[in-house]
């Protein structure tokens, strides 16, 4: 396009009110030393054998970055990511709201979504390692992605949580690391992956590890 013409292209969208849209926006659900810290744990797992998963993907933005460190840094793993593509399923929202006493306006997000957004969005980044899986993880046998190295668990409430960790641990090799996102109880709408977390490292006799106030670790160990 001739330089001039873009220009005006460019100012006419900056003076849109879909401004946003046009002009780069920070696009992840984690800071930039959370983002890091899960490269590290892909380093650190980089020698055990097995895939990575990321459990709760949505549109992918994470799943870009994670899979261009993995370019970047020669590793060539399968990265399969697993989510309904259309947000929380009744059942779920259902135990926040009738078990921990949630309001059920807090669990509307994600819903605008689907698996071709999620695959093209792969694709226009030049990916093509990651395998989607759309379901609703209660009702999928997570451990149909093992042997596992890396987890990244990201469905945010109590009930997939509970039921996905031990799935996922059974089949992370030993040296393996699962991630658990949105360990905070002090927010309100996603403290079930917290309770989700600390319950499976005290039936396990671990020690809670919260990294970067809010990523719960697990370690397999060797
Ligand atoms: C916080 S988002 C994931 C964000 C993503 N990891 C990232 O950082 O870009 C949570 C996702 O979990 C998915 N999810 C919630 N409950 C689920 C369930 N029972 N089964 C599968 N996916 C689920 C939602 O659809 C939503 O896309």
């Amino acid at each position: 396009m001739n330089p001039q013409v873009a220009k005006f292209v460019k100012e006419a969208q900056f003076s849109s009110p879909l401004r946003r849209y046009f002009f780069p926006r920070y696009a992840y659900n984690f800071t930039p030393p959370q983002l890091s810290y899960l490269c590290q744990c892909i380093e650190a797992t980089r020698y055990v054998e097995g895939s990575i998963a990321e459990v709760g993907c949505f549109d992918g933005s994470a799943t870009v970055f994670l899979n261009k460190y993995m370019d970047a840094q020669g590793i060539t793993k399968d990265y399969f990511a697993v989510d309904t593509f259309c947000g929380f399923v009744a059942e779920d929202i259902r135990v926040e709201v009738d078990e921990r006493g949630k309001s059920r306006d807090m669990f509307k997000g994600f819903q605008s979504n689907k698996k071709r957004w999620f695959d093209g969005t792969m694709k226009q980044n030049g990916i093509t390692r990651v395998r989607s899986i759309q379901a609703d993880v209660n009702q999928f046998d997570l451990t149909t992605l093992g042997p596992l190295s890396f987890c990244l668990l990201d469905v945010d409430l109590y009930r997939p949580i509970k039921k996905s960790l031990h799935e996922l641990y059974d089949v992370l090799l030993p040296g393996g690391i699962i991630v658990v996102d949105d360990c905070d109880a002090s927010v309100a709408r996603w403290d079930g992956a917290d309770q989700a977390y600390k319950e499976f490292m005290q039936d396990r006799g671990e020690p809670i590890c919260i990294v970067h106030s809010k990523l719960g670790k697990i370690v397999k160990p060797s």
